[in-house]
């Protein structure tokens, strides 16, 4: 089975031994790669809706891996139970705060889990400081770009995150200090949608919206910065 690049680059952050649960796992792509390749020992696949938790079972029945892998229908981390052992937590492809919500309201204990990888779809920025709110440090950072989308990937564990600067934690400490080479087309993507947003807000009349335009300027700012040092650093390569 060939992963896409995205599923593979988080394939690639599990230990081997890993127990994992996949949560919103629709096709069960990844929990079956993982089995398949003897990555994982076991894992829990969830899925909210009926439909992706049938695809899900036609998956694990196409490659013969029912006996390791544990469907459930439910809501993120609640359908979790202890005696599963689960050491890797992955929710991948769903939007920033509903990853942040699944992880608030899950009955399991977050303190427990050796690692959570998280690939949201939108909202990093707030799901990062999220992260480092609630006791997790920002391990391992990753960018991924797949038919002309750019993926953050995030590998965080129960812990101090060690940066403090709250600008430097949305954007993503780990990718600030590894500068990969994708950095700096995500910085002009923050950049370009910030400037709509600076221009929405130039347009909008009747609020009074001078405190948000300085907010915004001050980010672009902030923003244009990073990416000339960002830039800098790629060509003296
Ligand atoms: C876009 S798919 C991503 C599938 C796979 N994780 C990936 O990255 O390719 C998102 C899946 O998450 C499921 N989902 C959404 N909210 C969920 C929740 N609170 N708990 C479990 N699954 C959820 C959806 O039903 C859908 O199948």
């Amino acid at each position: 089975m060939k992963l896409t690049p995205r599923l593979q680059a988080i394939a690639e952050l599990i230990p081997q031994g890993s127990v994992v649960a996949d949560i919103g796992t629709d096709h069960a792509y990844l929990p079956v790669y993982l089995l398949l390749e003897q990555i994982i020992q076991k894992a829990v696949a969830t899925d909210i809706n009926q439909a992706p938790l049938e695809q899900a079972q036609e998956t694990i029945a196409a490659f013969n891996c029912h006996q390791r892998i544990d469907l459930r229908l439910g809501d993120g981390l609640q359908i979790l139970k202890e005696e599963d052992e689960v050491d890797t937590v992955v929710i991948a492809g769903l939007g920033g705060r509903t990853i942040a919500s699944i992880l608030t309201e899950g009955s399991a204990d977050l303190r427990t889990l050796k690692r959570i990888i998280l690939q949201p779809m939108n909202e990093t920025g707030f799901l990062r400081q999220f992260l480092a709110e609630n006791g997790f440090a920002l391990i391992h950072e990753t960018l991924v770009l797949e038919s002309k989308h750019l993926y953050e990937i995030i590998l965080a564990t129960p812990g101090q995150e060690i940066e403090r600067d709250p600008f430097r934690i949305s954007l993503g400490p780990r990718l600030l200090e590894k500068q990969p080479p994708l950095l700096p087309l995500l910085l002009k993507e923050k950049i370009r949608k910030l400037r709509i947003i600076y221009y929405n807000l130039q347009q909008a009349k009747k609020e009074d919206v001078s405190e948000m335009i300085c907010e915004v300027e001050r980010q672009l700012h902030c923003l244009q910065e990073v990416l000339a040092s960002a830039t800098q650093g790629a060509n003296a390569d």
